[in-house]
C-alpha cells in the first residue's frame, strides 16, 4: 500500500464515529507506478464489491512476512496461520477450512455457556478493580477467550492468559513490522513445542490462533462500545457500531457499478461503516443493512459465538454494575479495528 493510500486511510478511520464515518468523497483513486489503490466509504458500494465474484482474498502480508523470515526473525508459526486462514483462502481450502471452523464454533458456543457462573464470579471478586468500560471488556473477553482456547489446544490455563496479555492488533493499512513481529514472537512462545501433526489437531490450532489474531479486538471493542453507548443489547449493538472498519480485496476482473469502474490487478480497501450522510437516510439505519461481519464468502465464521460472548457481557455487566462504572472510556481507532482508551 502507498504512504498516500495509508495516510488516507488513517486520516478517515482514525477519526472514526462508533457508528459512521465523515469522508468528503464515496471513493478515492490513488495511482502510484501503475498500481491502482482504490478506498470505497460507501456502504452501498462495499456490499456489491463484497457480493461480486470479480474481487478476491489475498494475502497482503506476503511481502512483510516473507522480509521478516529473510531477515532471520522466528516467524514460522505465524508465516503457517497467514498460508492457512480463511481469511486468505479462496477455493476449496477456504471451504473446508470453514465447514471445520464451523462444526467446531458450534460445539465450544454450548461449551461456553456453561462458563456463564464462573466468569460472573471471576468480575465480582474484581469488580472494584475494573473502573472503566474498557477495563471490564478487557476482563471478559480474557477470561472467555481464554477458555476457548485451552479447550481447543489443550495447552495450560496461565499460559494462555499471559498469550492474552501479549497479543496485539496487527490489521492496519500496511505492515506494521514491530506489531507483527510480536505476534511472531508469541505464536513461537505458544505453539512451536505444540505443533500438532494431525490435521484435526493443526485446524484447531489454526482456530485457536484465530481467536487471538482476529477476534479478540472486534469483541473487546464490541462490549466497550455497547457500554459507552448506553446500548439495552450488547448483541444489537455490534450491527450498529461496526468493530472492524474496513477490509481489503483484489479485483480479478472488470467491474462496473453505479458508474464507478474497478479493473484487474486494483486494490481496494471496503468500508464496513456507513459514510455519515448515509445514515440521515432513515432506511439505512436499519440493523438488517449492517456489514459489521462483512458479506459473501469472506463472512465472519465467529459471528454466533460472538452475539453469545456478548449476551454474556451484558448479563455479568448488568449483575456486576447495576450503577454503571466509576470512571469513562473513550474511543481511540487502531487500524482496522474501533478501539477504547481510558
Ligand atoms: C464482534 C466480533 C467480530 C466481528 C465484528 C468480526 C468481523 C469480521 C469481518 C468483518 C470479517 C471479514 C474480513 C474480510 O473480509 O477481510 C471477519 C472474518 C473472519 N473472522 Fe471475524 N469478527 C468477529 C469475531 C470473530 C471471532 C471471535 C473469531 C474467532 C474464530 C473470528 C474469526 C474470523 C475468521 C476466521 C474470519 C475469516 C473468514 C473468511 O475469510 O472466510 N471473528 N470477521
Amino acid at each position: 500500500m502507498t504512504l498516500e493510500a495509508a495516510k488516507q486511510l488513517d486520516s478517515v478511520f482514525g477519526s472514526r464515529e462508533l457508528e459512521s464515518i465523515n469522508a468528503e468523497l464515496p471513493l478515492r483513486l490513488i495511482v502510484k507506478n501503475g498500481q491502482r489503490y482504490v478506498l470505497v466509504f460507501n456502504r452501498s458500494l462495499t456490499k456489491s464489491i463484497l457480493l461480486s465474484k470479480c474481487f478476491s482474498a489475498f494475502d497482503y502480508y506476503k511481502p512483510g512476512t516473507e522480509k521478516l523470515r529473510n531477515s532471520g526473525i522466528p516467524c514460522e508459526e505465524l508465516s503457517k496461520f497467514w498460508e492457512h486462514t480463511p481469511l486468505f483462502l479462496e477455493g476449496l481450502e477456504h471451504k473446508k477450512t470453514k465447514l471445520y471452523f464451523h462444526k467446531r464454533l458450534e460445539a465450544l458456543n454450548v461449551f461456553l455457556l456453561d462458563k456463564q457462573s464462573t466468569v460472573d464470579r471471576f468480575i465480582a471478586k474484581r469488580k472494584r478493580m475494573l473502573r472503566t468500560p474498557l477495563d471490564f471488556s478487557r476482563a471478559v473477553t480474557r477470561i472467555l477467550f481464554a477458555f476457548l482456547i485451552v479447550e481447543l489446544t489443550g495447552i495450560g490455563h496461565r499460559k494462555i492468559l499471559r498469550a492474552l496479555d501479549m497479543r496485539c492488533n496487527v490489521f492496519f493499512g500496511y505492515f506494521h513490522a514491530p506489531r507483527h513481529k510480536s505476534i511472531a514472537a508469541l505464536f513461537e512462545w505458544l505453539f512451536h513445542e505444540n505443533s500438532g501433526n494431525d490435521e484435526s489437531c493443526s485446524q484447531d490450532r489454526l482456530l485457536a490462533q484465530s481467536f487471538l489474531v482476529m477476534g479478540a479486538d472486534p469483541i473487546m471493542a464490541s462490549i466497550c462500545g455497547a457500554i459507552v453507548s448506553g446500548s439495552k443489547s450488547f448483541s444489537e449493538s455490534v450491527y450498529r457500531i461496526p468493530p472492524v472498519s474496513f477490509v481489503t480485496r483484489i479485483c480479478t476482473s472488470h467491474f462496473s457499478c453505479d458508474g464507478w469502474d474497478f479493473y484487474k490487478g486494483d486494490l481496494v480497501n471496503l468500508s464496513l461503516l456507513p459514510n455519515w450522510d448515509e445514515l440521515i437516510n432513515e432506511d439505512d439505519k436499519n440493523l438488517s443493512n449492517s456489514i459489521s461481519f462483512a458479506l459473501g464468502t469472506h463472512k465472519c465464521i465467529g459471528e454466533n459465538i460472538s452475539l453469545t460472548i456478548l449476551n454474556m457481557a451484558q448479563i455479568i455487566f448488568e449483575n456486576n454494575y447495576p450503577e454503571g462504572f466509576p470512571e469513562e472510556s473513550r474511543i481511540s481507532p487502531d487500524g482496522t479495528f474501533l478501539a477504547f482508551g481510558n
